[in-house]
């Protein structure tokens, strides 16, 4: 096996999604700590900065800054080369926070124990569904009072209709949290004090058997357990791996970040079950990396430059298969030319450095003048493909837009158009009413106010922005249908986007559900194609 195959083998890249607060951050940190790319948690930046609300550009600036040098992080770990992909949150919560979870071949879900499944969680474990790549939950706070452990899993299984399977199980919660059983060993795996997760901390294994147990473990909590354990094998399903790697079967795992009780476990064991970097379906058939010898890359990300002075951007891409020289010379399949990928960075830990070599799994951001879009391909292979392209995923805000100066009217569709591009919002047009007004869709609201800030700071235009009351969007699937006659709820709309493909906008779910009643044989999407 060649040098490169063995380097790609090592790679697991994973993306790492939850609700704002679950712990992203802190299992983020705990995991480079384990590394030893970090020495003390607490050093993860720009964390304090990303809570803030967001309320002017330098504001959107700084955390834009701050989700360029956390958006890859890579560390070495037990002969692994990890690469994990952040999904933002909170207020600068995107479309690019979709987008990332496309360069993901794996994704860690965190969830709270005390409050289940939240809504962002919903909203990208769908995208991961669609993707169907496999998804790992790790129960997190175990520390805190938590919710009945069997009803945690019964939410998941409800709540996202994936099936569930315990590697481990909780002992206690709350103060009383001592550790967790391994299933499939029969042991117990202790932990000891670490200062608040300062310190790694030790962890003791003991069989369930072992009558030293029953002095580490009240009576009580063992015979708990016993209970819980007896009841767990009879119900739960089994583990499969092929389930697994199909995305069909989410293994479980308890803990709390915060003290680093069962953050190891956690990843000794989702490294082994997941897996290194998977083939990727392309207009040629799949491009298998452990094959592939040529570099190839697809783009998935692009971010402004926070110099407004220089309008050049950052573009990051995913790469696939081969491996990557600084300054190499690449064929852009979408601009049909070759191209010189410069000044390419990768993040390490905390740090952002450029980057000399990189191979298939790696993320790396280059600089872009201005040519890259989202899903671009580009590749040295002789034989030329495209990547397949990443769906263009619902806006859930509204706004139509307008210049305030008619005289600007082509700076303001110039600048809105490449906002676009970027693919930090989506734009649309009026359907049959003469308006020449843009109607402008955005994943997270924080995108109107960069909207607005650019066109002014950027193309020097000034703009009046009327929310409307749309909260769903849906791509009309059929080729054949004539937007006229689709009969709709009197709160409906219709538009196109800019290669005049029909949409429908609707304030509700009632009313997607009347308007697929009305008219048989429609049928609606929540993903576009780009
Ligand atoms: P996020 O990235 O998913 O938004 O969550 P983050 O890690 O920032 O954690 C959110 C809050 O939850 C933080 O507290 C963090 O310390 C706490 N937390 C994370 N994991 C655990 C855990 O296992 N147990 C407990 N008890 N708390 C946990 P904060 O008060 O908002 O921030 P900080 O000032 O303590 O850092």
């Amino acid at each position: 096996m060649s040098n490169i195959t063995n380097e790609i083998k090592k790679r697991r890249t994973f993306a790492i999604i939850s609700h704002p607060d679950a712990g992203k951050t802190t299992l983020t940190e705990k995991f480079l700590l384990y590394g030893g790319a970090i020495n003390q948690a607490g050093s993860v930046k720009g964390k304090a900065t990303a809570k803030h609300a967001v309320s002017d550009w330098m504001e959107i600036e700084k955390e834009r800054g701050i989700s360029v040098t956390s958006s890859v992080l890579q560390f070495n770990y037990d002969g692994y080369c990890i690469n994990i992909l952040d999904t933002p949150g909170h207020q600068d919560f995107s479309e690019d926070t979709y987008r990332t979870l496309m360069a993901a071949d794996s994704a860690v879900m965190v969830i709270d124990a005390s409050k289940g499944v939240e809504a962002q969680t919903r909203k990208l474990f769908k995208v991961c569904v669609m993707r169907h790549i496999p998804i790992f939950t790790f129960i997190n706070k175990m520390d805190r009072e938590a919710r009945d452990t069997f009803e945690l899993l019964d939410d998941i299984e409800k709540e996202l209709g994936i099936a569930t399977c315990p590697v481990n199980w909780p002992i206690g919660s709350g103060k009383a949290f001592k550790g967790v059983y391994d299933r499939e060993h029969r042991e117990i795996e202790l932990f000891s004090d670490t200062q608040k997760g300062t310190k790694m901390g030790e962890v003791k294994k003991i069989s369930l058997d072992d009558p030293e147990l029953s002095t580490l473990i009240e009576e009580d909590a063992l015979s708990l357990l016993e209970e819980e354990v007896e009841l767990l094998d009879g119900a739960s399903a089994e583990f499969d791996q092929e389930l697994v790697s199909k995305g069909e079967l989410s293994p479980v795992f308890f803990g709390s970040a915060l003290t680093n009780f069962g953050v190891e476990t956690f990843l000794q064991h989702f490294l082994s079950m997941t897996s290194s970097p998977l083939p990727r379906k392309s207009d040629k058939g799949e491009i298998d990396p452990m094959t592939e010898k040529d570099f190839s890359a697809f783009v998935f990300k692009i971010q402004a430059n926070m110099n407004k002075a220089h309008r050049d951007r950052i573009a990051f891409m995913r790469i696939c298969s081969g491996e990557f020289e600084a300054g190499m010379e690449v064929y852009h399949m979408q601009g049909g030319r070759k191209v010189r990928l410069s000044q390419p960075q990768q993040m390490m830990a905390s740090e952002r450095k450029m980057v000399e070599k990189a191979c298939g799994g790696d993320i790396i951001g280059v600089f872009d003048p201005g040519i890259f879009s989202i899903g671009d391909t580009l590749t040295t292979s002789a034989e030329r493909f495209c990547y397949e392209g990443i769906p263009t995923f619902a806006p859930e805000h509204f706004a139509r837009v307008r210049q305030v100066d008619t005289m600007k009217r082509k700076q303001f569709i110039k600048g809105i158009n490449q906002i676009a591009q970027e693919g930090a919002i989506q734009i649309f047009q009026e359907y049959n009413t003469g308006m020449e007004e843009i109607i402008v869709g955005v994943v997270g609201v924080l995108q109107f106010d960069v909207l607005k800030y650019r066109l002014e700071n950027e193309y020097n235009v000034e703009i009046r922005m009327d929310q409307l009351p749309y909260e769903h969007i849906r791509w009309i699937e059929n080729t054949d249908i004539d937007l006229d006659k689709v009969i709709g709820t009197s709160d409906m709309k219709k538009i196109k986007d800019l290669k005049d493909r029909p949409l429908l906008l609707f304030v509700n779910s009632w009313s997607i559900r009347m308007t697929l009643d009305r008219n048989e044989g429609l049928v609606l999407s929540e993903f576009g194609r780009s």
